[in-house]
C-alpha cells in the first residue's frame, strides 16, 4: 500500500491542529523538494517532470497545498499556514529557476564541445598542381605572340590530306611527304590522317578570312618516327602566319629577332640558314645563340654557338592559289616551331620521354 500523498489531504483529515505541527508539516515538505531536485538529472525532460509535479496548476503540490491546506485550515491556523506556503513556494521557485539556468549553461557547454574548432591541429594542407612544363612554354610563345598583335586558333587533329599536305604545296608523290611518315586513319581509304604539323591550319585560316592574317597555332602533332631520346609519335608544334599587303623580309627577320629575345634572353642573336619547305620560299632555319654560352661554345650547341630553333620562311605564293588569295598583292612569312624541342633546349632536359611520364618528380621541378 502506497502512502496517500500528506498534501492530498487536509489539516483536519490528518488531525494536525498546532501551528508547530503545520511547520513542521512545511518542513518536512520543503526537504522532499530539496532532494528531488538535487537528484534531478540536469536536462530538460526531467527538469519539466519535476517542475509539473511541483508547480503544475491542476495538480501539482503547491496548487494542492493551496487547495487542501490554505483553503480549509481553520481561522486560528490561517495565518500560520499562509505564511509557509509563502515560503515554500517562493523557495520552490527560486530553486526551479536556478535549475532550469543550470540546464542551460550546461546545454550551451556541451554544444560548444561539439563544435568546438581545435586550432592547434595541423591544417589540411592541399597540394597545388602546376601548369606542365609543356604547357607552360605554350603559354609563354602565346604571350610572346599575343605582345606583337597575333591572335591563337586551334585546328582538328585528325586531317585531310588536302590540307594536310596538298594546299600547302605538297603534291602526292613530292619527296617531303618522305620527311613525315604519316599516320593514316584505318578504314577511311586514305582520306584522313593524323596531321603531321600544325600548318594546315594556314589554309584552313585563309579559307575562312581575308587578310590580313596574324595567327598563332597552338597543338598536337604525329608522325611515325621511331621513338628515341628526342623524337616520339606526338608531339606538339606552334605555328605562326602572317599575310598582309605590305609584309617583307625585313618584317619577318624582325619578328623571328624578338621572339628570340623575348624567348631566350635580350642578348640573343639570331641567324637564318637557307632551307626547304614547299609552302614558303625563300625557307630558313632560323638558329638563335646559345642560351647556355652566350655564343662561344659548349656541350649543348656541341661547340657551335648556335642552336636550331624551327623551321620558317615566306609564304611559298604557291599557296595562296590554293586559298583564292591574290598572290600580286600579297605577301606573309609563316614559321612553325618544336614545343617540345624548346622546352627541353630552355630547362636542359636531355629526354623528351620525361615530358609525357607525368612522374611527380620531374614535374615539381617547373613550379
Ligand atoms: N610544318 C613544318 C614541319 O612540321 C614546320 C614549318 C616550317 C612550318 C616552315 C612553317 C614554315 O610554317 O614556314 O616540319
Amino acid at each position: 500500500m502506497t502512502a496517500i500523498d500528506p498534501t492530498r489531504q487536509t489539516f483536519a483529515q490528518r488531525g494536525i491542529v498546532t501551528s508547530e505541527a503545520v511547520a513542521k508539516e512545511f518542513a518536512e515538505l520543503r526537504k522532499r523538494f530539496d532532494e528531488e531536485a538535487s537528484r534531478c538529472p540536469l536536462d530538460i525532460e526531467n527538469f519539466q517532470n519535476l517542475q509539473v509535479a511541483w508547480t503544475g496548476r491542476k495538480s501539482g503540490i503547491l496548487s494542492c497545498i493551496g487547495d487542501n491546506w490554505l483553503k480549509p485550515a481553520p481561522p486560528d491556523l490561517k495565518r500560520a499556514v499562509g505564511q509557509e506556503f509563502q515560503r515554500l513556494k517562493a523557495h520552490v521557485e527560486a530553486k526551479l529557476e536556478e535549475k532550469q539556468r543550470e540546464i542551460e549553461v550546461a546545454a550551451e557547454q556541451a554544444a560548444q564541445a561539439r563544435d568546438r574548432i581545435d586550432f592547434s591541429l595541423p591544417g589540411v594542407e592541399r597540394a597545388i598542381g602546376t601548369h606542365h612544363i609543356i604547357r607552360q612554354t605554350f603559354e609563354e610563345l602565346q604571350r610572346i605572340f599575343l605582345s606583337i598583335g597575333f591572335s591563337v586558333v586551334e585546328g582538328p587533329e585528325i586531317e585531310t590530306p588536302y590540307y594536310n599536305f596538298e594546299a600547302l604545296n605538297i603534291p602526292e608523290h613530292h619527296p617531303a611527304r618522305d620527311n613525315m611518315d604519316t599516320f593514316y586513319i584505318e578504314g577511311t581509304r586514305g582520306e584522313h590522317l593524323l596531321r603531321t604539323h600544325t600548318s594546315p591550319m594556314q589554309i584552313r585560316t585563309m579559307e575562312k578570312q581575308p587578310p590580313p592574317v596574324r595567327i598563332v597555332v597552338p597543338g598536337k602533332v604525329y608522325r611515325r618516327d621511331n621513338p628515341d631520346a628526342t623524337h616520339g609519335y606526338m608531339f606538339h608544334q606552334i605555328e605562326g602566319l602572317a599575310v598582309d599587303t605590305d609584309i617583307t623580309f625585313c618584317d619577318f627577320k624582325g619578328t623571328v629577332e624578338y621572339f628570340a629575345r623575348e624567348f631566350l634572353g635580350p642578348k640573343t642573336k639570331t641567324r637564318l640558314r637557307p632551307s626547304y619547305f614547299p609552302f614558303t620560299e625563300p625557307s630558313a632555319e632560323v638558329d638563335a645563340t646559345c642560351h647556355v654560352c652566350g655564343g662561344s661554345g659548349c656541350r649543348v650547341c656541341k661547340h657551335s654557338g648556335w642552336i636550331e630553333l624551327f623551321g620558317a620562311g615566306m609564304v611559298n605564293p604557291a599557296v595562296y592559289g590554293f586559298v583564292k588569295y591574290d598572290a600580286d598583292r600579297l605577301s606573309g612569312f609563316a614559321f612553325g616551331m618544336g614545343v617540345d624541342r624548346l622546352a627541353m633546349m630552355k630547362y636542359g632536359i636531355t629526354e623528351l620521354l620525361v615530358l609525357f611520364q607525368n612522374d611527380v618528380r620531374f614535374l615539381r621541378q617547373f613550379p
